[in-house]
């Protein structure tokens, strides 16, 4: 057993995000631009290579693996990889396999999805207007993203709807969004727009809705009950004590949660960022193309960069837009 991963402010590493493509279906505004180019398919690592890569990290302690983009889903042959990560579960060393996904693609793969031993998905969904769905992702179909839902939840499929509060968007769905997911049992989970991206003329303070505000509309009409439980992410949850229903906050902006901060991310190209927010990066495709048989240089390169891993974002809509923002897209680092 190879000693834990454990960064300069000594939180330890137990969660990775590995974004499988850059590629989506969708266009999400705060998210892409619409006329992204996408990376060519030799700098993406191959499906055996990922396998190699997150094989090395359990070994090193990682106990949740959440699989990103773009959209895992549209990687060919995604269920491949899956279904390999499925023995790390078997063999008691993963707590919990799981996807990030914009759902389009749920009612083909929920079921495989279930086999491979996945339990819990998080599906971003913002609105439930149609119209604004279409406008949000730029061209997404909602019904197509409702139907992955119902296969999901058929297929034994815990669900998380993550939706990006938005000021002059979705403001107006608050207790919709409440009440449809309290009607689905399913969770519900509000993130605070990030500065990611190149913006053109739009500033994404002007989208920028805080948490503490959706708290607070929330507690006119529930009474709120913190909950300490955690789900080995950042979010922080309540109780609607009248329907019992759990809400989850993530408020990069409003309330920073790095001290906390357990998770690293590595990109398709085989990039790792220690942290969402910052630019810290190393690489670990050349480590693992460099030696295919041994785990060794890719090994000491994971540690070499959670050695240097910063101790938090600072993402700020106070100062001048320039500063707080981070120009790589969101997709890039899977969010
Ligand atoms: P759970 O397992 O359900 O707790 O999931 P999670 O919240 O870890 O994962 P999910 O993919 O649902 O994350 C939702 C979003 O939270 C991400 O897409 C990001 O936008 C944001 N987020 C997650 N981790 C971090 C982080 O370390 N820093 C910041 N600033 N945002 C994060
Ligand atoms: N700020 C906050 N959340 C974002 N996401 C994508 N871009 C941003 C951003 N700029 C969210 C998506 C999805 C998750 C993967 O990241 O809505 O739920
Ligand atoms: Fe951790 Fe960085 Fe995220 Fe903060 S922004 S919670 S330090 S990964």
């Amino acid at each position: 057993q190879q000693p834990p991963l454990i960064d300069p402010f000594a939180r330890a590493i137990t969660y990775l995000r590995v974004s499988v493509t850059d590629r989506c279906d969708f266009r999400c505004v705060y998210c892409m631009k619409e006329n992204m180019t996408f990376l060519p398919k030799r700098d993406l690592l191959t499906l055996e290579e990922l396998d190699r890569l997150c094989t090395a990290f359990i070994g090193l302690g990682v106990r949740k693996l959440r699989i990103t983009g773009g959209e895992p889903l549209v990687r060919r042959d995604i269920m491949t990889f899956f279904d390999a990560m499925g023995r790390h579960l078997d063999s008691g060393a993963l707590d919990e396999l799981t996807l990030t996904t914009n759902g389009s693609q749920l009612a083909k793969y929920a079921d495989a999805l279930y086999a491979a031993g996945v339990r819990r998905v998080n599906v971003s969904l913002d609105t439930l207007d149609p119209e604004k769905f279409a406008r949000v992702t730029r061209w997404g179909r909602l019904e197509q993203v409702l139907a992955g839902l119902d296969a999901a939840q058929a297929a034994g499929l815990r669900i998380k709807i993550n939706a990006v509060a938005l000021k002059g968007f979705n403001e107006d769905e608050l207790f919709d969004l409440v009440a449809w997911c309290a009607d689905r049992d399913m969770d519900l989970t509000f993130i605070e727009v990030m500065p990611m991206g190149d913006l053109g003329n739009e500033q994404r303070i002007d989208q920028y809705w805080s948490l503490k505000d959706v708290r607070a509309q929330l507690a006119e009409r529930y009474a709120l009950l913190d909950l300490a439980e955690r789900t080995g992410g950042p979010a922080r949850y309540v109780k609607l004590t009248e329907t019992g229903q759990k809400i989850g906050f993530i408020t990069p902006l409003s309330h920073n949660f790095c001290e906390s901060c357990n998770r690293v991310r590595v990109t398709c190209t085989g990039e790792i960022y220690t942290c969402l927010g910052q630019e810290d990066r190393a690489d670990l495709r050349a480590p693992l193309r460099a030696a295919p048989d041994d785990d060794a240089p890719l090994v000491a390169a994971i540690r070499e960069a959670i050695a240097a891993k910063p101790k938090g974002h600072d993402f700020d809509y106070s100062r001048q837009r320039a500063d707080g923002q981070v120009s790589r897209h969101m997709s890039h680092t899977g969010g």
